[in-house]
């Protein structure tokens, strides 16, 4: 694996992305690695555009203009961020093509098919080489999401459909060899020395 590997994190809301990516870049900072950090949606200035659009509360979107804005955004960064720094800086995103099929599939029922083939036509070669996901049971995604602020479109959806995206999440993912799960109930600094190790 060349020494810039393509790492990403997937979860649903309330897992605590956010907070380990930070904590990754933190050390690498700390250990002067050459990285760029992206999310998605977002990441370029277009894709920030992008973002504004889906998640933007009184949206009214429908489920399919929203595949195809994520996707509009993923492409931007797969040309303008991705393929530059591929093999050169090693490349964190917040968010990635499972997302997609959590989401839009197992979340919305949206077909799997059409989303795969329009996935693999996006990202061709630039697949990744660490797939952190990150998980929480019911009881604690309820407490987090009431403390949650400034709600988006997104995370004003209702609980069960956030267990359907994890349990697709899991389903997708279960079978990869670069699958890192991290149960995000576990303290943060255990979670954070796991990353870190990996
Ligand atoms: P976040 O950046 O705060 O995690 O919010 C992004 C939201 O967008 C989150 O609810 C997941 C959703 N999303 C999709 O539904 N499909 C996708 O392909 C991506 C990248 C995100």
């Amino acid at each position: 694996m060349s020494k810039y590997p393509l790492i990403i994190f997937e979860g649903i809301e309330g897992t605590g992305k956010t907070t380990q990516i930070n904590n990754l870049t933190n050390f690498l900072n700390k250990n002067k690695y050459k990285y760029v950090k992206i999310r998605e949606p977002g990441g370029t200035k277009n894709s920030e555009k992008i973002r504004k659009l889906i998640l933007n509360k009184k949206s009214t979107l429908n489920k399919i203009t929203d595949l195809f804005l994520y996707l509009a955004s993923r492409s931007e960064n797969l040309e303008k961020i991705i393929a530059k720094n591929y093999g050169k800086k090693i490349i964190l995103i917040d968010r990635f093509i499972y997302s997609t099929l959590a989401y839009q599939h197992y979340g919305m029922n949206i077909n799997k098919k059409l989303i795969n083939y329009l996935n693999n036509f996006l990202v061709g070669r630039f697949k990744p080489n660490y797939i952190f996901l990150l998980t929480v049971d019911k009881k604690t995604l309820i407490k987090r999401l009431s403390k949650r602020k400034n709600k988006n479109k997104y995370d004003r959806l209702k609980i069960n459909f956030y267990m359907k995206v994890q349990n697709g999440y899991l389903k997708l993912l279960k079978n990869k060899k670069n699958l890192f799960l991290i149960n995000s109930c576990e303290t943060l600094k255990d979670n954070k020395e796991t990353i870190i190790n990996k």
